[in-house]
């Protein structure tokens, strides 16, 4: 008996189970109902019980041997069919898509790209401001339209989500020493109705420039660099009295169209200029405010939408497609982020 299982043993060692055929032949030889295997456990039913003990060892172990190799043949078989389908060639890509970036996302880095390319960092600064950062500071009267409900999401009697950037200008300023070059980018909210050209949030990047001697010239010249960075060589700026509470003087700024060169067209609603910023000089009262220095230093400030400067160069004609999240629109900026 002993004897046999140590032929059998060996025979199951070298056996060879390299294709489905030969897997079953091998199965019927030995682990089926009529196998080798079950003709041993017949036997055993036969011999000496002084035998049984050790020869019951030795039959166990040969079949867990033979059906071990079974079973491990198997698992190269699904294996080898699994990697020759990977290895085929001929087989089409898997369309991984990486996604792109966000339109507002791209017009924003290449904004504050030009800007540091001069000088200026970024700063940010928190959506939920206090009536001081967002208003007061900033010399809006006591009773100016713009803190009225129908503009602010007051969240208390003390708080509300920014109206714009420049509140960051005041938290800069108050916790810095001048001189000051900084841009200071972010998402702004007003309590407005959502439509093709106004919604209840948008992104805006406000720029400071504080230091000694600082003139509107400056202003002028780095806004005319800013505007040709962006919309090219040719571009001209034109500046027009406004008025905001944290700047005097204040201006708009307009840029000649890009679109149809100033030719006239429905985006330069044929004057061949469209506005793109609003500016000015800090007002006096503001350096007061924040602790700075009005004899010593001047400077000025600047801040526009990023939607709009967006929505000019894609011609996009649409403000609520940037936060809507269509696939159909993003895709379209695939090159752009690259
Ligand atoms: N805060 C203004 C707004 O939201 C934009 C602005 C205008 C910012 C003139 C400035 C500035 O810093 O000087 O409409």
């Amino acid at each position: 008996m002993k004897q046999k299982i140590e032929t059998l043993l060996q025979e199951i060692e070298m056996s060879i189970i390299e294709s489905p055929e030969q897997a079953e032949q091998y199965r019927l030889k030995y682990l089926s109902k009529k196998g080798e295997l079950n003709n041993l456990f017949a036997d055993f039913k036969n011999i000496d019980s002084s035998e049984k003990k050790e020869i019951g060892v030795l039959i166990n172990n040969l079949k867990e041997r033979a059906q071990h190799k079974f079973n491990e043949a198997q698992l190269l078989q699904s294996n080898t069919t699994y990697t020759q389908a990977q290895n085929d060639l001929t087989k089409p890509g898997f369309p991984f898509s990486i996604g792109t970036l966000h339109p507002l996302t791209i017009t924003r880095q290449s904004i504050l790209a030009i800007f540091e390319r001069i000088g200026f960092t970024v700063a940010e600064g928190p959506e939920i401001e206090d009536d001081w950062h967002n208003f007061s500071a900033l010399n809006f009267p006591e009773d100016h339209p713009a803190r009225d409900m129908q503009d602010t999401f007051f969240i208390d009697k003390d708080f509300a989500l920014r109206t714009h950037t420049s509140s960051v200008q005041v938290r800069l300023m108050e916790n810095q020493k001048p001189p000051f070059r900084s841009l200071m980018p972010g998402r702004v909210y007003r309590n407005e109705a959502i439509s093709a050209r106004a919604h209840c949030f948008f992104h805006q990047i406000e720029g400071l420039y504080i230091d000694k001697n600082v003139s509107f010239a400056d202003m002028k010249q780095t806004l005319l660099y800013f505007a040709q960075e962006m919309f090219g060589a040719k571009t001209k700026i034109r500046l027009r009295p406004s008025y905001f509470p944290f700047t005097e003087p204040s201006a708009e700024m307009d840029v000649s169209c890009f679109i149809c060169n100033s030719k006239g067209c429905t985006v330069c609603k044929h004057s061949g200029w469209v506005e793109i910023m609003g500016c000015g000089m800090v007002d006096p009262a503001v350096l007061i405010n924040c602790g700075i220095d009005h004899e010593k230093y001047s400077g000025f400030a600047f801040g526009m939408g990023i939607e709009r400067i967006a929505m000019l160069k894609y011609k996009v004609n649409d403000l609520r497609l940037f936060s809507e999240n269509d696939i159909r629109f993003l895709n379209q900026f695939q090159s752009a982020s690259e």
